[in-house]
């Protein structure tokens, strides 16, 4: 879709469908203020006819308004809610019901007039870049497997009106926007990818293109030779039960001077999750292709990064591999050694994602780090602590916890932080092993956490698990591109910092 913004006077202006905000009891945003004088108060008579209320997400679209008079056919109405600066999530769910209804009339380019609205402490670059997020969610369709002619969204293009003075605040919003949406498309897209299709080559080539296309981008990928020679064994044992060979995708965005310590992001990139010999049930087992999801948000950041060209360095790791049950394949029992050399006694094959991620939290020391973020869909346990609001957040700095729980709350995309104390390093205790790489029952997602933290003592490190926010499941099956937001609010606050 096609963004530009514009500040003429709205009466100067030629659109198809202008959409703007009003309020409950009646009440209008300013740019909705300019239409009803433009129009001799056609959106004051809707409001007092009763047809919309102003409730936060309601939309009302008046069609065939004649355009010779007023230069707009269509006007689409906006329930915004009560009169006082909207709570950011509120905002952000106007602008999707806003987009929806753009969508479901099949509009071919809209202005969007929603902007003036005032959002609590957010500023027109923010609010200008989430218009563009989540028009662009809003449209988003994987269509790529489809042999039906399917109806395609036709919204083609959008205008952004703000005032004059802002012109240059929502300039970089817009900016900020596409690079961002578009790194959430490309983690969507590849996660929607079935198995059979998305497997751990294919996410190394799909990596291969970013660094053709960025000049500040090089991608590095180590086959399961170059794993053995650095002694991965614990990455290699799950890829051991599967025919695709493993791949540990090493992307490098180079945005800073050279000595400069890069962010190191870490993405769990399993490509289907059947647990391997502790097979999982079989209900929903497709879902289990998402388990890639974290890998794919890693792509999605680095892309975002060099279209911004943000002055940061920044490594995305992604190790990639399938668990699936085999003749070769790990057995409940096993005693690998991990790159660190630590042993792990493999109680459950299918907590798989710790044992290709405790290799690559060894192997991003190389980096000399600043920080180190991995995200994983890891826990079943975490969606049944969290649901899918908020992704689950530990790590071993606070700051650093501090920083990514501000950065999603200005992003809307939230973490909630759970308690990473040494007292639940008991529950990985082996007979037989240094560490087992389960911990039983109790606390899965913060067990799981623990057992990455021997891996990561190194460093300022954070784990988030993502296993409930990065895709939805029932009639609206889908990834969502989280926590890309996040990990960009978090990023551009660092290049503000
Ligand atoms: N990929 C799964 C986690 C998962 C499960 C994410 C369901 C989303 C929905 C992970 O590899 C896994 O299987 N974890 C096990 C760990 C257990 C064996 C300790 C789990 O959560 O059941
Ligand atoms: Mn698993
Ligand atoms: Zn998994």
């Amino acid at each position: 879709m096609e963004y530009s913004i514009e500040s003429a006077p709205l009466d100067k202006l030629q659109y198809d469908c202008i959409i703007v905000g009003v309020y409950e009891n009646q009440e209008l945003s300013p740019f909705a203020q300019e239409i009803d004088r433009q129009t001799d108060g056609l959106i004051t008579q809707t409001l007092a006819r009763g047809d919309i209320e102003g409730k936060n997400s309601e939309t009302l679209l008046l069609q065939l308004v004649p355009s010779d008079a007023y230069g707009f056919s269509r006007l689409l109405l906006v329930g915004l809610g009560k009169m006082q600066p909207l709570p950011a999530r509120k905002y952000r769910k106007a602008l999707s019901a806003a987009a929806k209804c753009c969508k479901d009339h099949a509009l071919q380019s809209a202005t969007c007039a929603l902007a003036d609205s005032d959002v609590k402490d957010r500023d027109w670059t923010w609010k200008t870049r989430q218009i563009v997020e989540m028009f662009e969610d809003a449209c988003y369709q994987f269509t790529l497997l489809k042999s039906e002619n399917i109806k395609k969204i036709k919204l083609a293009a959008l205008q952004i009106v703000v005032p004059e003075e802002h012109h240059q605040a929502a300039e970089q919003g817009l900016q900020q926007g596409k690079a961002i949406a578009d790194g959430i498309s490309l983690a969507k897209e590849l996660a929607d990818l079935p198995g059979n299709i998305c497997t751990p080559t294919y996410l190394a080539v799909q990596a291969g293109k970013l660094g053709d296309k960025h000049d500040q981008v090089s991608v590095y990928v180590l086959d399961e030779e170059d794993m053995e020679q650095l002694g991965m064994d614990a990455l290699l044992s799950v890829s051991r039960g599967s025919r695709q060979p493993a791949k540990l995708i090493t992307v490098e965005y180079r945005g800073a001077e050279r000595g400069g310590k890069p962010v190191v992001l870490i993405g769990k990139g399993l490509t289907f999750d059947a647990g391997g010999i502790s097979l999982k049930p079989s209900a929903n087992m497709d879902e289990m292709k998402y388990d890639m999801c974290g890998g794919a948000a890693v792509l999605g950041c680095i892309a975002a990064a060099a279209s911004l060209h943000l002055p940061i360095n920044l490594v995305g790791l992604v190790p990639s591999s399938e668990n699936l049950p085999d003749g070769d394949a790990n057995k409940p029992g096993d005693i690998i050694t991990s790159m660190l050399g630590k042993t792990i006694e493999i109680l459950n094959t299918d907590a798989e994602g710790r044992l290709i991620l405790c290799d690559t939290l060894t192997y991003a020391k190389k980096y000399d780090p600043e920080v180190v973020i991995d995200l994983a869909t890891l826990t079943g346990a975490c969606l049944v602590a969290l649901g899918r609001i908020p992704s689950g957040l530990l790590g071993n700095d606070e700051q650093l916890c501090r920083d990514l729980q501000s950065a999603g709350d200005t992003a809307c995309d939230t973490v909630w932080q759970l308690p990473l104390w040494e007292e639940y390093q008991e529950l990985l205790k082996s007979n037989f092993a240094d560490l087992a790489n389960i911990g039983g029952r109790d606390a899965g997602t913060i067990t799981a956490a623990c057992f990455l933290s021997n891996f990561a003592e190194d460093y300022r490190w954070a784990h988030l698990d993502i296993a409930g926010t990065a895709w939805r499941t029932g009639k609206d099956k889908g990834a969502t591109g989280r926590p890309v937001p996040l990990l960009m609010q978090y990023l551009l606050d660092r290049t503000n910092a």
